[in-house]
């Protein structure tokens, strides 16, 4: 496995610079024809994440689910789907990854379960006061019949943060009903959790990302929201967690090699944040501020700033992420009038979008992102250009969130539709032959004939070529990945910056071309340039002579 190195040709930890690629496995490949990816599509496509460059795969869940919420409901922690295959599969999988220098980070889901999860089953079976409850948090009603939630709690999928079981007891599940929140008080879970982290390990996996890592431990007593005026809320971000991912952080240590723990945190304060970042907790964390700001360069800048002096507390590294599968994609987000992003998508949705300025900003924040200090997340699609699929018939939306809203959320499907690889028609090989069955979410635009693999390969205008010659000057310059950035003097809405070895990134974010600096040579740009301009929404790497 290729190791990275520093601007003094120290060898850095992989993970402090990486290019991660998160592979959704139901819409990155299909091998056997069902219309939902699998590993066996997975393991025929690693080539194309090879070649275009990437370090590391992150796989959203693959475990075995009844897919209430795309797999982050999960029955059995240790075995695969068998619609996405079996471990066997996987375990070749990481195999051949590895052959290809790719590392392998697996999604964990520690905050909750599934329904169908066997502890959560013998604990319904118990009935109230039985042990097998505690592992899970139920209560009794409130109200003369207990027939009121025990608390206020909102579910983050909308409706209360409770269900009631045939019993009349209650159930906590933060998300979707389907999803009952484990105790972290219980030594059991805790042991359990430690036995799933070594599963993999002993499997071969690279690292873990940790699905809502703030929510594990809910404040003593289960408080109501209301009259609770103290951040952080009952639910997250309490003391406790951190003591957990120190035991997790130790058993990582044990293991040869350089295994690390990326943190799903939505946290918004940086200090809280850099918090889970200490040496001995978590490696790296999604720093989803970029991702949330505006096309707006003194927004960008702030977001920069802040990321890197929170994470410079902690001698962390920063991640860098644009989209993911639950978020609107960021070529559709670029292309509206409002391009900031929250999880409220109702009252963006439908917004009219500019798609060629969608794409054109898209490309300019590939080349900004990549040449920001630190490491960076490539979404399955990103480098296709693909956009947010919008039209989507009501009923074929899958989304719990958009059926637990009634409709109001228009849920996250829009960013995970299949994969277009090649050929003329649907779905653009993401199945084997035009035998197999349709695509679980059937809604391939017919515009994404022109965004497959193929159709951009060997193509040097395209989002693709782009995205490979981006990522191979970025192995190629030691002064990109970890280490210090620079900015320098720029026109308004214009960022400018320096990083080491002479390299240099400028992004015009505002509506006038802009002078490129005359001492430099251009390495790569978003756009074609002439006369030594930078047009609007395009951005340039460049390295002084
Ligand atoms: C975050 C995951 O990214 C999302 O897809 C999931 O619905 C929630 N956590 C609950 O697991």
């Amino acid at each position: 496995m290729p190791t990275s190195e520093d601007a003094q040709g120290q060898a850095t930890p992989w993970w402090r610079s990486a290019v991660i690629y998160q592979v959704y496995p139901r819409s990155f490949a299909d091998g056997n024809g069902d219309g939902t990816g699998d590993v066996a599509g997975l393991r025929s496509r690693l080539g194309h994440l090879a070649g275009l460059g990437v370090d590391a795969l992150w796989l959203s869940p693959w475990y075995v689910s009844p897919l209430a919420d795309g797999g982050y409901d999960v029955a059995d922690y240790r075995d695969i789907d068998p619609a996405f295959g079996t471990l066997d599969e996987a375990e070749a999988l990481i195999r051949e990854a590895h052959g290809l220098g790719l590392r392998v980070i697996v999604d964990l889901v520690p905050n909750h379960c599934s329904d169908q999860h066997p502890w959560f089953q013998a604990a319904l079976t118990a009935g109230p006061g039985a042990p097998e409850r505690e592992l899970f948090h139920f209560r009794a009603g409130r109200g003369a019949d207990g027939e009121l939630p025990p608390n206020d709690w909102p579910s983050h999928f909308g409706g209360p943060a409770w269900s009631r079981t045939a019993d009349g007891s209650w159930y906590l599940h933060m998300f979707a009903p389907e999803q009952p929140d484990w105790n972290w008080e219980h030594p059991e879970v805790r042991a359990e959790f430690l036995s799933i982290l070594r599963f993999w390990l002993d499997l071969g996996v690279d690292g873990f990302r940790i699905d809502v890592t703030d929510h594990l431990i809910k404040e003593d007593g289960l408080p109501d929201t209301a009259g609770h005026h103290h951040d952080p809320h009952p639910w997250r971000d309490q003391e406790g967690v951190h003591e957990i991912y120190r035991s997790w952080r130790k058993l990582l240590d044990s293991y040869p090699g350089e295994r690390a723990f990326v943190a799903e945190l939505w946290e918004q304060d940086p200090e809280r944040f850099a918090r889970y970042l200490r040496q001995d907790e978590l490696h790296t964390a999604f720093n989803f501020p970029l991702l949330r700001s505006p096309w707006d360069a003194g927004s960008f800048r702030e977001v920069i700033d802040a990321t890197l002096h929170a994470h410079a507390l902690v001698d962390a590294p920063a991640t860098w992420v644009l989209s993911n599968h639950d978020t609107t994609r960021h070529v559709t987000r670029y292309g509206r009038t409002d391009t900031s992003y929250d999880f409220d998508r109702a009252t963006r949705h439908g917004l009219p979008v500019d798609l060629a300025l969608g794409t054109r900003r898209a490309r300019a924040a590939a080349l900004l992102m990549l040449a920001l200090p630190g490491s960076a997340y490539v979404y399955q699609g990103d480098e296709l250009g693909l956009w947010e699929v919008e039209d989507i018939p009501d009923g074929l939306r899958q989304d719990p969130t958009w059926l637990r809203s009634g409709g109001v959320d228009r849920g996250r499907d829009g960013c995970r539709v299949p994969l277009p690889w090649e050929g003329e028609e649907q779905p653009f090989g993401f199945s084997p032959t035009r035998a197999s069955a349709a695509p679980w979410l059937d809604v391939q635009p017919d515009g994404w004939r022109e965004l497959s693999v193929a159709a951009q390969s060997g193509d040097p205008a395209s989002h693709l070529e782009l995205y490979r010659e981006a990522l191979r000057l970025r192995r190629a310059l030691p002064g990109l990945g970890d280490g210090p950035l620079e900015w320098r003097p720029s026109a308004p809405k214009v960022l400018e910056f320096a990083r080491t070895d002479g390299f240099r990134c400028v992004a015009n974010l505002g509506a006038e071309p802009v002078t490129l600096p005359q001492d430099a040579e251009v390495l790569l740009a978003s756009v074609d340039l002439t006369d030594g301009l930078l047009p609007p929404d395009a951005a340039a790497w460049l390295r002084e002579a």
